[in-house]
Formats: structure tokens, C-alpha cells, sequence
């Protein structure tokens, strides 16, 4: 396919001539074009909500009394544990994971903005976490124990997701584990407040988020991907992946004795997330 960098105006220009001699293959150029844009935005959407994502990993109770101690409780034991934790954003979770016992934990964003912020937090108190922005920053021979990425599975796109699990094998020992959160493909209750949230579905299969503050606005909105579980596993498999189960999500006693029983209404028997164990062979 013939290349055309759409910034430099020549380019431009040398398109339109193309378009005209080769409609059908400048059609293949658009769609690749817009293709590598979606993913780009996907890869970006965190930077430009980063400082609303920052307050939302402290205050946002679907956060604080399930994703956070649900992800921490399939983990399972962490003492003496190397962790590589993909998708960290501000490292809220990951510095969760050091306290939790791990003893060298690494994190990984492709958002600067969250990375600054994660940086920043550990120099501020040190535990001493890595953040890293690449997996080329590590070390090719370099294996972990434990390998999360919470979160992460609904913010890209399948070539993306499928990379993710491929460096998730790549970096974890034989037998070492994958935890994800995820979507759960299940969930019901598009167009309603769930909680603080509301799920809308696209045309295009995308889920529009909005996040709603006590105020009852809407302070952050995302767009993210809703694979099915026979995707998401078969990706798995294809990484490596020997064993995978899905795990149902709970709301910890702290959230109910906090926000009550009505706050949390159907959420267990309608959890808009779930988790995931995996096993590398
Ligand atoms: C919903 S946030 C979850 C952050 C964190 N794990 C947590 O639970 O607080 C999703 C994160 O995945 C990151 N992300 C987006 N695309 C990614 C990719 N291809 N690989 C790894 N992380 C990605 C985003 O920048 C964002 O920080």
C-alpha cells in the first residue's frame, strides 16, 4: 500500500491527485489511516482525563470498594512477589501492590500525563516502585511472578489487547499469573445510573461511560471496548495462556457500610465488571 504522511501538505496534495487514478486503493489508505488514528486516540484517551482519572482512583466507589480490593484479593498472596502491573495510570493500584508485600513491582503506562503523575508520587514517598514507558525499558531476560493489568482490557483496541497479553507472557515466569479486570460482557443495564456510572452502547459495539459526581454531573467520560469472553480467552490462549477463570466481583464491607445497601442495589447480581485469573503455561 502506498504510503502518505497526511501532515506534510505536499502529501496531501499527492493524495488527491492518487484518489483520483486509484479510488479503491486511496480508499484502503483512508481506512487504514483512520484505523491507526482510533488506535492512537485509544493509546491517548488517559491523558487528556488524567487529572479527573486521579481524582476518581481516590473517591470513586466502584474503585475504592471493588476494583481495587477485589483485584488485590486475586492477586492472593503477594509477599516476596515481583509484580509488573500494565496499564498503572497514576499508580494508585500499583502502589497498592508494593504495600500489599510485593517485593519489586513495576509499573507500565503509555499515557505521559499518568506517567508524570506516578513518578511524581513515588518520589514524593518512596516505596520503591519502577514506572516504566515502554517494555523495551526492560530487560529482555526479565521475568515476574505476577503479571496485572486492571482495568486495561476495555481501553484498547483487539490488535492492542492482544499485545498486552503477549508481553504479559513474555514477561511472566512458567506458571506465573495474569490478573485482569475487565468488562463484564454480561452486564445489563445500559442507559440507566448504575451507581455513579452510565453505560451507553454504540453503534460500532464501543460502551460511552459517563462518570457522575455526588452533584449528580457528569465530571469524566470514556469510551471503551466491550470484548466478549470467547475473545478475550481466546487471545489468552493464542499469549500462552494455559487456565483461565472468570471471577465475580464483590463490593467489600467498607463500601456498604459507607455508602449503603440502596448505593449498591443489584450490583452484585449485575456487576458491570469482572475479573480474570490466567496461568502461563
Ligand atoms: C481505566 S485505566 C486503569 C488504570 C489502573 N490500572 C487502575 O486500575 O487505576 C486504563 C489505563 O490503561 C492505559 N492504557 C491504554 N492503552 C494501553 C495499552 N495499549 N497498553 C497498556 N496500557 C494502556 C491507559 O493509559 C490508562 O492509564
Amino acid at each position: 500500500m502506498k504510503e502518505f504522511n497526511f501532515e506534510n501538505p505536499a502529501d496531501r496534495e499527492e493524495f488527491m491527485d492518487y484518489k483520483e487514478k486509484e479510488p479503491e486503493k486511496a480508499q484502503e489508505v483512508i481506512d487504514q489511516e483512520r484505523k491507526k488514528a482510533e488506535a492512537y486516540a485509544l493509546l491517548h484517551q488517559y491523558d487528556k482525563i488524567s487529572l479527573e482519572y486521579a481524582l476518581a482512583t481516590i473517591t470513586d466507589p466502584n474503585k475504592r470498594f471493588v476494583q481495587y480490593p477485589e483485584s488485590l484479593r486475586l492477586l492472593g498472596e503477594l509477599d516476596g512477589k515481583s509484580v509488573f502491573d500494565i496499564g498503572c495510570a497514576n499508580g494508585t493500584f500499583t502502589k497498592m501492590i508494593k504495600s500489599a508485600g510485593a517485593s519489586e513491582v513495576v509499573g507500565f503506562e503509555p499515557s505521559e500525563n499518568e506517567l508524570e503523575k506516578a513518578r511524581s508520587a513515588e518520589k514524593e514517598s518512596p516505596q520503591g516502585i519502577d514506572y516504566v514507558s515502554a517494555y523495551c525499558e526492560i530487560p529482555s531476560d526479565k521475568k515476574f511472578d505476577v503479571v496485572s493489568a486492571i482495568m486495561v482490557i476495555p481501553a484498547v483496541n483487539q490488535e492492542q489487547m492482544e499485545e498486552i497479553f503477549n508481553k504479559a507472557s513474555d514477561l511472566l515466569v512458567g506458571g506465573g499469573k495474569f490478573v485482569a479486570l475487565t468488562l463484564n460482557h454480561d452486564f445489563k443495564r445500559f442507559g440507566e445510573i448504575v451507581n455513579n456510572r452510565k453505560f451507553s452502547k454504540r453503534a460500532d459495539g464501543r460502551i460511552d461511560i459517563d462518570f457522575y459526581n455526588e452533584k449528580g454531573e457528569v465530571y469524566m467520560s470514556i469510551i471503551d471496548t466491550d470484548f466478549s469472553q470467547e475473545e478475550v480467552e481466546k487471545a489468552l490462549k493464542d499469549s500462552g495462556f494455559g487456565e483461565i477463570k472468570w471471577e465475580s466481583l464483590r463490593v467489600v464491607t467498607a463500601g456498604i457500610e459507607e455508602l449503603g445497601t440502596e448505593f449498591w442495589d443489584k450490583y452484585e447480581e449485575d456487576c458491570p465488571y469482572v475479573g480474570l485469573v490466567a496461568c502461563k503455561k
